[in-house]
């Protein structure tokens, strides 16, 4: 089915802001950049992904400088701005940029606390019968030291607030919850330190459920599946996603129609409920039970990275038509997302010593060649030093295959991911285990 452009919208039109860095980021203005819709791609501050497509400019500007945004939006002459990370979010660019009259996809900061406070969406969750781990919300490290003791281990010690993923430590032992506690109340994640939620532990295969919403309507994307642990067999510390895939075939169908009843349209009622009309992505994290149910671990207020650079390869819909549709309210009247078939994967390459300390500044090479073997690279921690590519973050590349089933689509990835190399670069082996 062909898709008309929606109303007001002609060919090369269209100018879009992205803000953020990240591979998600590079993902949204390369698949903005496909519409025949779209001019130009403005991205703040952008990386050297995005420095290199033509029809997009890199400007370097904070992602919180809500002024210098808007000012560079309004003199672009942009239709839409697109958030990428939540920092922005919570912060209330949506609404700062509103208020100065532009269109901005993503939620409001009264809406973005389903991600920045985690005892708030906590007691959203119970308020709409959303199904989710059992917890406890402390304001001080004696009674929730003695709720570890008294609730045994394993068990979950979260910190309230933003925290770049670092947030959360899935304890063993009661000594390891204590010194979770005692490291969030002593100030170890800033001001995400003023509360802990210490949660049931839960086992079975987490599912990224990333839906799109205009506060009214909300539809799921591909169900993809994250690897969060940075070591094979997912061992080791929590990071921002080694790699990820879609569809995952755990979510069938049926799932996610219970998804969609039990999770995603119980969260938008109980955000009207309060008065919040919730435009953007809304990323349920959930774990899929051995019995085949679910509970919701948390949500978060943007697209999910890596899960975005598995699930914009397949979209067939032209990204802007649906972004243009949560922000003025209309998705209900658009017709079904239509997918590509067939399974994109994607492997995180990263810095030696991520997510610990890390080095940055060394130079990359390979690109050209992994693109030559079919895979498309989406940069995250990268920049140009004097016209070389070199390491700019943690995670640095996303190495992505497409093709007609998993195996195809993970082969491309690795086949991807073997040209490139620079100096302590660190992948998982194992992206997709469980497949
Ligand atoms: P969150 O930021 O709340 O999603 O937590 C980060 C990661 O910690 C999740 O992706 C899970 O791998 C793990 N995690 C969080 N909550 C739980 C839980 N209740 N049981 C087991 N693992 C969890
Ligand atoms: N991949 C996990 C996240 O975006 O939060």
């Amino acid at each position: 089915m062909a898709f008309s452009p929606c109303k007001g919208l002609t060919r090369k039109s269209v100018k879009v802001l992205v803000v953020g860095n990240g591979g998600r980021e590079h993902a949204l203005v390369w698949k903005l950049l496909q519409s025949e819709q779209i001019e130009q791609v403005v991205c703040v501050p952008g990386n050297g992904g995005t420095a290199n497509m033509e029809n997009c400019r890199n400007f370097p500007l904070a992602v919180d400088d809500f002024e210098g945004i808007s000012k560079l939006a309004q003199e672009h002459g942009v239709t839409l701005v697109v958030v990428g990370p939540e920092v922005p979010l919570a912060k209330g660019i949506t609404n700062y940029l509103m208020q100065q009259g532009l269109m901005v996809f993503g939620p409001t900061k009264a809406a973005a606390q389903i991600e920045a406070s985690k005892a708030w969406a906590k007691a959203l969750m119970l308020e709409a019968g959303i199904p989710t781990a059992r917890a406890a919300v402390f304001t001080e490290a004696g009674a929730a030291k003695s709720y570890v003791k008294a609730q045994g281990t394993p068990i979950v010690v979260k910190a309230d607030g933003l925290a770049a993923g670092k947030g959360v430590t899935v304890a063993e032992t009661v000594a390891a919850a204590q010194a979770a506690i005692d490291a969030i109340f002593q100030g170890q994640f800033g001001s995400a330190g003023k509360f802990v939620v210490i949660e049931e532990y839960l086992t079975g295969q987490e599912v990224s459920v990333l839906a799109l919403s205009d506060g009214l309507t909300i539809r799921p994307l591909l169900p993809a599946q994250d690897h969060k642990r940075i070591g094979e067999g997912d061992t080791g510390e929590n990071t921002g996603g080694m790699g990820a895939y879609a569809p995952t075939p755990i979510a069938t169908p049926a799932l996610m129609e219970r998804i969609q009843k039990e999770v995603l349209e119980k969260a938008i009622a109980a955000l009207t409920a309060k008065g919040i009309d919730y435009r953007g992505v809304l990323y349920a994290g959930l774990m899929i039970t051995p019995e085949g149910d679910f509970k919701v671990l948390e949500f978060n207020c943007r697209f999910g990275d890596p899960e975005t650079q598995v699930i914009l390869p397949l979209l067939a819909t032209p990204l802007e038509e649906l972004l243009l549709a949560c922000v003025q309210q209309r998705l209900g009247q658009m017709p079904p997302i239509a997918w590509k078939s067939g399974v994109a994967a994607t492997v995180v390459a990263a810095s030696g010593g991520y997510p610990g300390e890390y080095e940055q500044g060394k130079v990359i090479t390979g690109i050209e060649q992994a693109v030559a073997q079919g895979a498309t690279v989406f940069h995250a921690g990268t920049k140009f030093n004097q016209q070389q590519l070199v390491t700019n973050g943690g995670r640095v590349l996303n190495v992505t295959g497409v093709g007609e089933n998993f195996h195809s689509s993970i082969a491309q990835a690795y086949a991807g991911i073997q040209c490139i190399n620079f100096e302590g670069m660190y992948y998982r082996r194992d992206i997709g285990h469980r497949v």
